[in-house]
């Protein structure tokens, strides 16, 4: 209590005319500087006057951003001369704001509540609450401006008609309303348009249930995670910031770019991305049918099968007629689709979605049908989608994108393949010539190679014990990545190449200058391994080579600092997918059923197939990572051993491994084997099945964790239940049930009870039913100990927050 006082009169002191609500008999006064704040005080509500201006104007700003930066005004096309305003909200609950010289109503929120009171939240939203049933009559997130802040939507709400768009400011002097808009396109599939009066300028590309198909810029990334909904009663998009103390905004600028800012350590505000990349985001800039292509310049071409229909304007870089079909169409005559890969599919004018319609050649043989429909995609959320018209703004990316098959004339087709042919013929003798020299110089190298090798081996000397290190003549030495390479890969490892931090350092994302894409692990300096043991470990991690595994290409030593590179894997992490709303629709179960034995065969591999015997120790979903087709790698093995016993990984101190995932014997007494990665592989099994985080799981009728939950289905005859929601029925029940099998055998308590990662495959694998009944799971009841604590601490400082609440509305 003394404490909560204390920090009440702290506040008060420091700004005297702060208040945290306005009730109808209390008004903001812009003469005598007040200011309505939010009770986290993250925002403030007051008067302020733009930059150069003498205009006054009610705004929302960030209290702890010392560069005034306004996110919501709310008179913007209505300014005040002078500082004789005064906002109030009226016993009907309507905020107005007055002039009180003229007594001239100069805004109002024509809001309407029972006992009002007005109230600027923490998360910088204003609100009129209804005294009656604390609902919100008016809130401002309701009306954006030119900015999005965590937790304002983009979009519409479908059941009242109602919008929420972007637009800019007129200039940084006035913040009236600009002439550009950023808003929903709900039609068809969704997506975001940015307009300067009635032109567009620019569209995001439609959402195709995981992204929006134009926006590789817009990624999870370690400052914010984008989030877009799509049902009956909404379609918006969000996000949120990663963590509390991150500070960051979407805003429209008075030039119509769209970016997203950060407010940076360095005390300025950090562009993480601009919707409008590059040229090839410009509108049509390469007119009907025509493709923009950023790597080529000039950058505007015609899809294979396609001509420019004015040959003399494209050759003087007028591309507005863009391109039409070599042979004409005629309906009566063969037409076949070409496919054209990383694509932002085209304009949502003349659309047909038709959601049931999942299967390929349903929408191929739906467009034939149609001799008006010019193409169609298949996409993951939406279903089958057809064109009708003209093809406009489409554009290439390096990287995602989406299919297009494009109607042609069949002959159009044959015609390209015969010169495919030619084309193979020729490289392939050529790839013949190369070959054979190649073979002739490697039987040099390699008998120079062996040789060194055998040198080598006599220096490296394991420590460990879990690794039973052969190395045998075939060893090659692993390639070393200079500096310049990797810092030009990474673009000098950039804030928007970042792509993650893992608990060994960030993770960058690179691009090497043969175009193979590459991840950069660049190793905190506090591990404290010798050179010699490092580069044993990593030569050794090398070796490795499954299709589950993500191999490391190479790595990079000078003194502290180290770096290991590997193969990069578009889709992110499986976390990503399974625990994730939106996302986890993507996932249907046939997938979620390949992944599962993915891992397993990964882990296998590591276990009894390579001929060290590794031992992973953090198993978990986001260590598991999927290429372009959803195939899952393991990531991170290996690094466990590598970094010793002191080095941390998320929460933990001691033990490597994350709660949630460790097995008891681990957990506990800190022994390890093989089978504490089986315990943490049924974990996995459990959440990618419930699409529930075993750690964090929460129940309204238990106490339990997923495991417990999972045991008390099973136990009641109801594990049906486990079954994650968002994956599409029909799902095969005999195959989720094998698999919740296997995984209530693998969070067995005792290790002896839980089967090998072999007979964990051969089990997933088999259709033979008679498994052994599961035992009784490990960690069921109890709460893990850091689970325990962050939960306790949370309880109590919410209830903290209620109580300081209450004290100064009690003012
Ligand atoms: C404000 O006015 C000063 C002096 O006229 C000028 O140098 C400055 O650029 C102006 N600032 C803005 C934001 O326009
Ligand atoms: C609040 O505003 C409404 C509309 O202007 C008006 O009818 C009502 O009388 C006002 N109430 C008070 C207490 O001023
Ligand atoms: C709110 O106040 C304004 C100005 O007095 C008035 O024009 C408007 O009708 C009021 N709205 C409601 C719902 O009372
Ligand atoms: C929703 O708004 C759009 C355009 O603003 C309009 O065309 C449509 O009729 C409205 N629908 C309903 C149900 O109000
Ligand atoms: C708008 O943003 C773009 C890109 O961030 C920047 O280049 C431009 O100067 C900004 N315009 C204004 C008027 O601030
Ligand atoms: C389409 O093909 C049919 C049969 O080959 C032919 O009779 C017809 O004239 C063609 N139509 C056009 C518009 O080329
Ligand atoms: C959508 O596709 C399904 C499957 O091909 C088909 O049965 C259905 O008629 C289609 N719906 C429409 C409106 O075309
Ligand atoms: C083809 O599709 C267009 C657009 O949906 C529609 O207007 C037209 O009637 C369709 N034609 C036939 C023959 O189905």
């Amino acid at each position: 209590m003394k404490l909560l006082l204390s920090i009440f009169f702290c506040f008060t002191s420091i700004s005297i005319n702060a208040l945290d609500t306005i009730a109808p008999d209390q008004a903001l006064k812009d003469h005598n500087g007040d200011t309505l704040v939010s009770t986290g005080g993250a925002f403030e509500l007051g008067f302020f006057s733009p930059w150069n201006s003498t205009n006054r104007y009610a705004g929302i700003w960030f209290k702890n951003v010392p560069q005034q930066t306004v996110v919501w005004v709310a008179n913007q096309n209505r300014p005040l001369t002078d500082s004789s305003g005064v906002l109030y909200i009226n016993s009907t609950g309507n905020i107005t704001i007055l002039d009180r010289h003229s007594s001239i109503v100069i805004w109002s929120s024509n809001s309407l509540a029972k006992n009002p009171v007005l109230q600027l939240l923490n998360t910088g939203n204003l609100v009129v609450k209804d005294g009656a049933n604390g609902n919100y009559a008016w809130q401002s997130f309701d009306r954006p401006c030119d900015t999005l802040l965590p937790g304002m939507k983009l979009g519409w709400n479908l059941r009242n008609n109602q919008s929420w768009f972007l637009t800019s400011w007129k200039s940084l002097q006035d913040p009236s309303t600009g002439e550009f808009t950023y808003k929903l396109d709900p039609r068809g599939l969704p997506q975001a348009v940015l307009r300067q009066g009635s032109d567009i300028q620019y569209r995001s590309g439609p959402w195709d249930g995981v992204r929006f198909g134009g926006d590789p810029p817009l990624q999870e990334n370690p400052v914010f995670k984008p989030i877009f909904v799509f049902n009956t009663n909404y379609v918006y998009y969000t996000f949120e910031n990663n963590d509390n103390s991150i500070i960051s905004r979407f805003v429209v600028n008075q030039s119509g770019s769209i970016d997203h800012l950060t407010w940076s350590q360095r005390g300025e505000w950090v562009k993480i991305l601009t919707m409008q990349d590059d040229e090839c985001d410009k509108y049509e800039n390469c007119g009907p049918y025509g493709i923009c292509k950023i790597n080529k310049s000039p950058a505007c071409d015609c899809p294979t099968g396609f001509a420019p229909k004015s040959p003399q304007e494209w050759n003087v870089f007028d591309w507005s007629s863009g391109c039409t079909t070599k042979t004409p169409l005629n309906c009566s005559e063969n037409v076949r689709f070409r496919k054209f890969s990383g694509l932002k599919l085209p304009d949502n004018s003349n659309i047909f979605v038709n959601r049931t319609a999942m299967r390929s050649e349903e929408c191929q043989v739906a467009c034939l049908r149609n001799c008006s429909c010019v193409a169609y995609a298949e996409t993951d959320g939406s279903g089958c989608v057809a064109w009708f018209g003209d093809l406009l703004d489409i554009r290439e990316y390096s990287e995602g994108g989406q299919d297009l098959f494009i109607r042609m004339a069949a002959s159009e087709l044959e015609s390209n393949d015969n010169d495919k042919r030619t084309v193979v013929i020729v490289s392939v003798s050529v790839a013949f010539v190369v070959l054979l020299s190649v073979s002739v110089s490697w039987l040099f190298i390699r008998e120079k190679m062996i040789r060194r090798s055998k040198a080598k081996k006599l220096s490296i000397n394991n420590p460990n014990q879990d690794y039973k290190p052969s190395v045998s003549e075939e060893d090659v030495e692993l390639p070393l990545f200079d500096f310049q390479t990797i810092a030009s890969a990474t673009n000098n490892f950039s804030f928007t190449n970042k792509i993650g931090e893992g608990g060994f350092g960030p993770v960058y994302k690179g691009k090497l200058s043969t175009g193979q894409q590459i991840a950069v692990k660049r190793l905190s300096k506090d591990s404290r391994q010798g050179l010699k043991e490092f580069k044993n470990e990593v030569i050794l991690i090398a070796k490795l080579q499954h299709r589950n595994l993500v191999s490391l290409l190479g790595c990079y030593i000078h003194g502290d600092d180290r770096m290991l590179i590997y193969e990069y894997v578009p889709n992110r992490s499986l976390n990503l997918y399974i625990f994730d709303q939106t996302r986890g629709t993507a996932l249907d179960w046939g997938k979620r059923f390949d992944i599962t034995v993915g891992i397993a065969r990964g882990l296998l591999y590591l276990h009894r197939d390579s001929r060290l015997r590794i031992i992973h120790r953090d198993l978990k979903a986001s260590n598991i990572l999927l290429d372009g087709e959803m195939n899952p790698k393991i990531s991170d093995f290996g690094l466990a051993r590598t970094f010793g016993g002191d080095q941390t990984e998320a929460n933990t101190t001691r033990v490597i491994g994350t709660y949630g995932y460790m097995s008891p014997e681990y957990a506990i007494d800190g022994l390890f084997s093989l089978k504490s990665d089986v315990f943490s592989f049924g974990v996995l099994v459990l959440e990618i099945v419930s699409g529930k985080k075993n750690r964090g799981f929460y129940h309204p009728d238990h106490d339990y964790n997923l495991l417990g939950h999972a045991w008390k289905l099973w136990n009641e005859g109801r594990i049906m239940e486990l079954m994650d929601a968002l994956m599409e029925k029909p799902v095969l029940e005999s195959e989720i049930l094998r698999c919740i099998h296997v995984g209530l055998l693998c969070v067995a308590q005792r290790p002896e009870d839980r089967p090998t990662m072999s007979s964990a495959l051969l089990m997933l694998d088999s259709e033979d039913p008679s498994l052994p009944q599961p035992q009784q799971p490990g960690f069921y009841t109890e709460r893990f100990p850091a689970e325990a604590d962050s939960s306790s601490t949370g309880k109590r400082q919410y209830a903290t927050n209620e109580v300081t609440i209450t004290m100064l509305q009690g003012r």
